[in-house]
């Protein structure tokens, strides 16, 4: 348990030991479930829970917080990491309510077969008093699912956030200290939970731009005390903007595309073109996706496997896909023995990329001088599309 306020508390877990998150997301640094709780002087809330294997810790924070009374459980998101332990504190406490909105009650119901009579269900700009301190509930749907909103502590100028602003770090103390590694793992966290919703990102910064914020307190790593470190990098995020730099993801079996690859990187590099290079055989898919939030293209390098693409390549490019990212530019490198269909088979894979394809270089068998050309046509229309849009010089 940690103290933010006489009467508000961190009352969650850190999983120092987490390595994986949806059986997916690589967590090196760990992460938290941060709950709180708010003392009024009438009524007590709990803001979010943890996930259900820390579901102890939870309980444990709660006593020693002194929570004999519980008249509110605020759910900000049905996902389970936060409200996996709502049933187990509900048989805690009886009394409680389930205080959130119509769809995240749905949702509640749906996955964690909370009874129907349990909650107590909140409009946009609701506010409910615990006493001397005052909710105040704003919607933020697709931070990152449908259901999302987060709470404004009127009196204190606390916006707990749930997942929005969180990130994936495991550490003890409770605000940030470290301001460029929790960048690092906040930049990850968007990239990977985030990036996708991008729009409605910046429809919810707008509407929190209003409320003067003095702490951020979101349910995921440490909390912001200086609200605008967090604020701003999500606004540089969730821009139009891209940046003077390649992604190339790519795998090779036999080195002819991983020499077509090294010749490009030398020649992107050549044209002061910075160059975010991935062996998709050992890379931390984490920071594949945080490349992609800044990178103004994509290039993605691939040998022919029965008639396809490599599936290494297969799912870099379904994982770009899915993230939506910003890019501006796509291109496909690789080689092919006898033939198929490699190239057509990435296009297909990433329709969301809303990016202009430069002219790919597919080749046969190890690269030949004429391919090296081809090669540099390609970082010579990189560098083009990057003046275009005054990122290059
Ligand atoms: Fe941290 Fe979307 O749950």
């Amino acid at each position: 348990m940690r103290a933010l306020k006489p009467n508000i508390y961190e009352v969650g877990a850190i999983d120092f030991d987490r390595r994986l998150f949806d059986e997916l997301i690589p967590l090196p640094d760990g992460t938290s479930y941060n709950a709180y709780v708010i003392k009024g002087t009438e009524k007590t809330a709990l803001l979010d829970t943890v996930d259900p294997p820390k579901t102890n810790c939870l309980i444990e924070n709660l006593v020693k917080a002194g929570v004999d009374k519980l008249d509110y459980i605020v759910a900000h998101h049905a996902e389970q990491d936060h409200s996996g332990s709502i049933q187990d504190v509900l048989t805690i406490y009886p009394e409680a309510k389930v205080v959130t909105n119509e769809k995240c009650r749905q949702m509640l119901i749906d996955l964690l077969c909370i009874d129907d009579d349990k909650f107590i269900v909140v409009e946009d700009g609701q506010t409910m008093s615990l006493g001397d301190k005052t909710l105040q509930f704003v919607y933020t749907p697709w931070v990152h699912w449908p259901e999302t909103f987060v709470t404004y502590l009127q009196e204190d100028r606390i916006l707990f956030s749930c997942d929005f602003f969180g990130s994936h770090f495991a550490a003890t103390p409770l605000y940030v200290e470290d301001k460029p590694t929790i960048y690092d793992a906040a930049k990850r966290y968007y990239a990977e939970i985030m990036m996708p919703f991008r729009t409605n990102i910046k429809k919810n910064l707008e509407k929190i731009e209003n409320l003067d914020i003095d702490i951020i307190a979101p349910s995921h790593g440490p909390l912001y005390q200086e609200p605008a470190f967090i604020v701003d990098a999500y606004k540089d995020w969730v821009s139009d903007d891209v940046k003077n730099e390649v992604v190339i993801a790519y795998v090779s079996m036999h080195h002819s595309t991983a020499k077509l690859i090294e010749h490009l990187v030398g020649a992107l590099a050549d044209r002061k073109i910075t160059v975010k290079q991935f062996n998709l055989t050992v890379t931390d898919i984490g920071k594949l996706a945080i490349s992609l939030v800044d990178a103004a293209t994509l290039i993605i390098g691939t040998p022919t496997v029965l008639t396809g693409p490599h599936p290494l390549a297969v799912y870099a490019a379904y994982l770009a896909n899915v993230l939506r990212p910003k890019t501006r530019f796509v291109s496909i490198v690789g080689s092919y023995g006898w033939g198929g269909k490699m190239e057509e088979k990435i296009k297909s894979l990433i329709p969301n990329i809303k990016a202009q394809l430069l002219e790919p270089v597919v080749i046969k068998g190890y690269p030949k001088s004429e391919d090296f050309s081809a090669i540099d046509e390609l970082a010579d229309a990189v560098l083009q599309k990057h003046k275009e849009l005054k990122i290059a010089d």
